[in-house]
């Protein structure tokens, strides 16, 4: 798929990965839909970085609320026809122990729930072009490397990439879906994290260090643009899996 002029909705794309993914489809002269949930301000400044480089604009839902989600769509269609990619990253890590009930419905709702809420209100979408796509899900969500002490987010991280795979025998040749599980990676996310947790998860790779933010973006344009790629779940870990989990 050829990016440019293409329209690309990125979820979570007020800070981290979804603002690198965001400006790096711009950066191909995407139209890019800047999703945020609570932080306008963070993305006012994706759309301005966006801006430098193509066009887009904000649009806001708690994706946690299938209404919400709903009127994300009707807010879209309002300007946007059609979407070319789909980028289902927003998400956060709660963590819980296995009789975390709270945190077992917390985490189905917003790691599972709202990327296939999303995903079907793109699917509703017309179009006659090829479309994408792509999950960002976890290495924590790839068998053997989840994390216990974050069971519910590694079992819907896991479940989104069974549904990255499991969607193609439906969508494709249509609608193509893959997913970029990236490891530790330098976003907002870790920002409460003491100097000795980080260079800890630093250490926990075979580069020595965190993935950057631009790294999965990379990863993401490279699933848009090849064609051939189906339900793959391109894991972007530094080495961390083949180091084997702290
Ligand atoms: N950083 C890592 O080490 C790492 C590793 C593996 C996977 N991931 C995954 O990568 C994705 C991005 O993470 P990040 O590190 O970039 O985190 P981040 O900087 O905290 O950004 C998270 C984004 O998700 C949005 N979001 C979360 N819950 C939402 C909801 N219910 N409704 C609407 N928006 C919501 C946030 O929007 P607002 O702030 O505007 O509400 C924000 O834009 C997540 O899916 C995460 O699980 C991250």
């Amino acid at each position: 798929m050829d990016l440019q002029d293409k329209t690309v909705l990125v979820t979570g794309a007020s800070s981290g990965i979804g603002k690198a993914i965001a400006i790096a489809f711009a950066r191909k002269r995407a139209n890019v839909l800047v999703h945020y949930g609570r932080n306008q301000k963070g993305a006012q400044d994706t759309l301005k970085e966006v801006e430098k480089y193509s066009g887009g604009r904000i649009c806001q839902a708690d994706l946690m609320e299938g209404e919400q989600i709903s009127a994300l769509f009707d807010d879209i269609r309002r300007t946007t026809p059609s979407i070319d990619v789909l980028v289902n990253n927003a998400g956060d890590a709660r963590a819980g122990d296995i009789d975390d009930e709270a945190s077992w419905d917390y985490e189905y709702r917003n790691i599972l729930l709202s990327a296939v809420r999303v995903s079907h209100g793109f699917l509703a979408m017309p179009s006659s072009r090829l479309r994408k796509i792509i999950n960002i899900t976890s290495i924590y969500g790839n068998l053997r490397s989840g994390e216990p002490e974050y069971l519910q987010y590694s079992a819907f991280k896991g479940a989104l990439a069974n549904v990255t795979t499991t969607l193609n025998r439906a969508t494709a040749p249509n609608v193509i879906v893959n997913a970029v599980a990236p490891g530790y990676t330098d976003t907002p996310a870790w920002a409460g994290v003491s100097r000795e947790v980080r260079e800890t998860y630093a250490g926990a790779t075979l580069i020595g260090r965190f993935v950057m933010a631009e790294e999965i973006a990379h990863a993401a344009v490279f699933i848009a643009e090849n064609d051939a790629l189906v339900g793959q779940v391109l894991t972007i870990d530094g080495g961390t899996a083949l180091k084997g989990m702290p």
